[in-house]
């Protein structure tokens, strides 16, 4: 079977891709380097040996894409392509739903011209708003807080109405909740540009010494020791998630899923078990609460265990650790 991985230079699409790549899927990659570089390509495929068809353009250029359909008989896209920057989206909205909803919908049309039909798609836990009811199950109610949980609710509406429009469709919705470490090998991993706006990036940088201090947003939160807990998943079992949508897609029109494990940890409790990875403490400050954050945000995993079969397999000690290795490897990322 032959995959487009669009945004396939990415931090989840590389992971993703060595998987695919082992299980003996062919890969066809399209990313505009925006937020990642050609080398996490090549290092994939010196990871598993095989070779990536990778085009270096954007998904909005429907050129680009009849061109990479036309060179490729390709039976299932993986869409991950996307800006994902949470405080970046309130500054320059039309920037995310240009760059996010055109995406989709070029890719729409150029699948339907060539009678590709089948999608995975890179939802967030970001359209659940504020949770009010935990654990988060697919169907708790859903809203939008800032223009880039627009972009994905709107996504999911868009690509769940064309496949509701066509019973050849099959649509798969990944609500991603929040993946953290990198593969095991110390060769992939994540490679923010600029001051990292996620927690285990900064904690990371923090540890090598790239950044000085944590600033820990909040200790006042209803939570077990005041600072915001989430649902961290491995990587490597967040890439499996989309395997299991693989095999499962054409069992559904519309698969609506979570991919978390289950399980809540706070700040301080990853502050604490990078410490242990690293063998040293990681300074860090009591800072605001960081305006449009939530209190608490985890899943229940109970419908992609029940219909895909997956269930998240590595524990926090396994996130840390191979973090740690990446960024330890590689201080400056994929940039010597
Ligand atoms: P990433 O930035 O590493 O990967 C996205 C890739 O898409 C980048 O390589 C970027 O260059 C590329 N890209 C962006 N717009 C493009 C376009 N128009 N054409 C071609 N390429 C384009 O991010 P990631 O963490 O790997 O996230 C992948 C997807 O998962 C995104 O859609 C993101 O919104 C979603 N998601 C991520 C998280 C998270 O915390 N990392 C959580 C929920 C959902
Ligand atoms: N945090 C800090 N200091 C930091 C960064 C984060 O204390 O420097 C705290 C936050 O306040 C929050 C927790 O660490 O309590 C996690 O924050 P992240 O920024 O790592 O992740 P979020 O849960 O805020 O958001 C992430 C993605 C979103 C996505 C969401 C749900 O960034 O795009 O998960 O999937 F929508």
């Amino acid at each position: 079977m032959k995959i487009l991985v669009t945004g396939g230079a990415g931090y989840i699409a590389s992971h993703t891709n060595v998987l695919l790549l082992e299980r003996g899927y062919e890969v066809v990659a399209v990313d505009n380097l925006s937020n990642s570089c050609e080398e996490s390509i090549k290092r994939v495929e010196e990871l598993t040996g095989k070779k990536i068809a990778f085009y270096q353009g954007d998904c909005r250029d429907e050129e680009l894409m009849t061109k990479i359909f036309q060179e490729h008989k390709i039976d299932a896209v993986i869409h991950f392509a996307g800006l994902k920057a949470v405080g970046e989206s309130c500054r320059i909205p039309l920037k995310y739903y240009d760059n996010n909803m055109n995406s989709n919908m070029v890719l729409v049309k150029v699948m339907e011209k060539f009678g590709c039909k089948r999608l995975v798609f890179s939802s967030s836990a970001t359209v659940y708003g504020v949770p009010k009811k935990l654990p988060l199950t697919e169907d708790s109610p859903l809203s939008v807080t800032n223009p880039y949980g627009a972009t994905k609710l709107l996504g999911e509406q868009f690509f769940g109405d064309i496949s509701r429009s066509d019973p050849d469709w099959h649509v798969m919705l990944l609500r991603y909740f929040n993946p953290v470490g990198a593969h095991e090998s110390g060769r992939i991993g994540e490679d923010p540009a600029g001051i990292p706006n996620n927690l285990m990036p900064y904690v990371s940088q923090v540890a090598v010494g790239k950044l000085k201090c944590l600033s820990v947003y909040g200790n006042d939160y209803p939570t077990k020791d005041g600072t915001g807990v989430r649902d961290y998943i491995h990587v490597v079992d967040l890439a499996e998630a989309h395997l299991a949508a693989l095999q499962h897609i054409d069992e559904h029109q519309i698969g609506i899923y979570n991919v978390g494990t289950g399980v809540g940890y706070s700040v301080l409790d990853m502050v604490k078990a990078f410490g242990k990875a690293c063998g040293h403490e990681i300074a860090y400050r009591i800072a605001e609460r960081r305006s449009g954050d939530v209190a608490e945000c985890y899943a229940c995993c109970d419908k992609a265990k029940k219909e895909l079969g997956f269930v998240a397999k590595k524990n926090l000690d396994d996130m840390c650790r191979d973090l740690w290795r990446w960024q330890s490897e590689n201080p400056n990322g994929y940039h010597a």
